[in-house]
């Protein structure tokens, strides 16, 4: 797949006020999604997630580094990007409530972002009507306010929205995180069906890593802002070489009492202030494999192949080591084989409660 987004070496800094320091969120991340890729963004709390894609949909300056979109420079704010790149990078927030304007009818919310394209009203009105359907809601719902829907509706009007200009990539930022599992699962199986019909690339944030693992093409795992392992999500999951995401996958709470987790990696200890980083690797003090050269230098990037990248001086060791992940795997795989039968019989799955924090 042709890269349409490349993020390069990205940095940013959040100045404190009151202070000359700064919140150093974005520490030097580099990445790319392909046509039609989903590449899923996972991490703590605090890691930087939201900041990166802020920074892809123009929405926050970036410190250092370059964004390119099909080989575009968007480095810069939205608010300056080229008039034809308008409408083809859209955001999806967590909460439909930050899409969505309480008191606008859902079909004029739908339709906003086309006004500042200029598409002619009698095209509009078309457009509208094929994005809320094909969101699965019905043309009666344009009539309504956004509190008469449940929150799974609104987050389909909120994806109506971002998909209405047809853009080529969307940052979907915890889109399902708000919801219950059934309306999560409904969500998942919309935005694959609209990759499928669309072919529109997805940056997938989120904490729940049984979704990431279900949607993704490929995963970037985020600690404090740097990138410390991407690859083909299949092969992170089953395999992962960075101690953080071994860590991360065996903190997983996998709802069938028929798995469970034997995994000889677990983080310890409070994740190091942003504003005050540790010298050398920003795990050392959490990561049971540390040595003395991990709390003196940063691990540089190390490419086992097929675009699977790690940070971390001890990754043949972690290759060893981990067990979760097989487990990881294995409930995976029965995840996949139920989503495929309610597929089938109709439209809902439920990964369950798989979250971490
Ligand atoms: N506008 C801001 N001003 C100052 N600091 C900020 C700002 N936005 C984010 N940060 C800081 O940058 C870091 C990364 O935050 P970000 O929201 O990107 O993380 P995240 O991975 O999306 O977290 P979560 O999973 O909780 O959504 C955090 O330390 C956060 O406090
Ligand atoms: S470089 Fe060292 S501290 Fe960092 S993740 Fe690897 S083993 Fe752990
Ligand atoms: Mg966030």
């Amino acid at each position: 797949m042709s890269p349409i987004l490349e993020v390069e070496d990205l940095y940013k800094r959040f100045p404190i006020s009151g202070s000359r320091r700064y919140v150093q969120a974005i520490n030097g991340v580099t990445f790319s999604v392909g046509a039609g890729e989903t590449l899923g963004l996972v991490g703590e709390s605090g890691s930087g997630k939201t900041t990166v894609g802020r920074c892809i949909v123009g929405l926050t300056e970036l410190s250092a580094g370059r964004i390119r979109f099909k080989g575009e420079d968007i480095s810069k704010p939205r608010a300056r990007w080229p008039r034809h790149l308008l409408g083809k990078i859209q955001l999806v927030f967590q909460e439909p409530g930050e899409s969505l304007d309480p008191r606008m009818r859902i079909g004029r919310s739908i339709e906003e972002p086309l006004l500042a394209l200029k598409v002619p009203p009698s095209e509009r009105r078309a457009l509208v009507a094929e994005a809320i359907e094909r969101v699965g809601l019905s043309r009666e719902m344009l009539e309504l306010y956004p509190a008469e829907l449940s929150a799974g509706q609104q987050q389909r009007v909120a994806i109506a929205r971002a998909m209405i200009t047809s853009p080529e990539l969307v940052v979907l930022d915890e889109p399902t995180s708000a919801l219950d599992p059934t309306a999560r699962a409904e969500i998942i199986a919309l935005l694959m069906k609209i990759q499928a019909e669309l072919g529109t690339a997805y940056l997938f944030i989120s904490h729940d890593l049984s979704t990431v693992r279900f949607i993704s093409h490929r995963v970037a795992v985020v600690y404090l802002g740097m990138i410390v392992e991407q690859g083909d999500v299949g092969e992170v999951f089953a395999a992962p070489r960075h101690p953080y995401s071994a860590g991360l996958l065996s903190a997983v709470l996998l709802p069938h009492p028929h798995f469970s987790l034997e995994s000889s990696i677990r983080l310890e200890g409070e994740i190091p202030s942003p504003i005050n980083l540790p010298q050398g690797c920003f795990l050392a003090s959490r990561c049971p494999l540390a040595i003395a050269r991990c709390r003196q230098e940063m691990p540089p990037p190390d490419n086992l192949g097929g675009g699977h990248m790690v940070h971390c001086f001890r990754h043949r060791d972690v290759a060893s080591m981990d067990h979760a992940s097989d487990t990881f795997a294995e409930f995976q795989r029965e995840a996949e084989r139920i989503l495929a039968g309610q597929k089938t019989a109709g439209p809902v799955c439920n990964l369950g409660g798989t979250s971490n924090g």
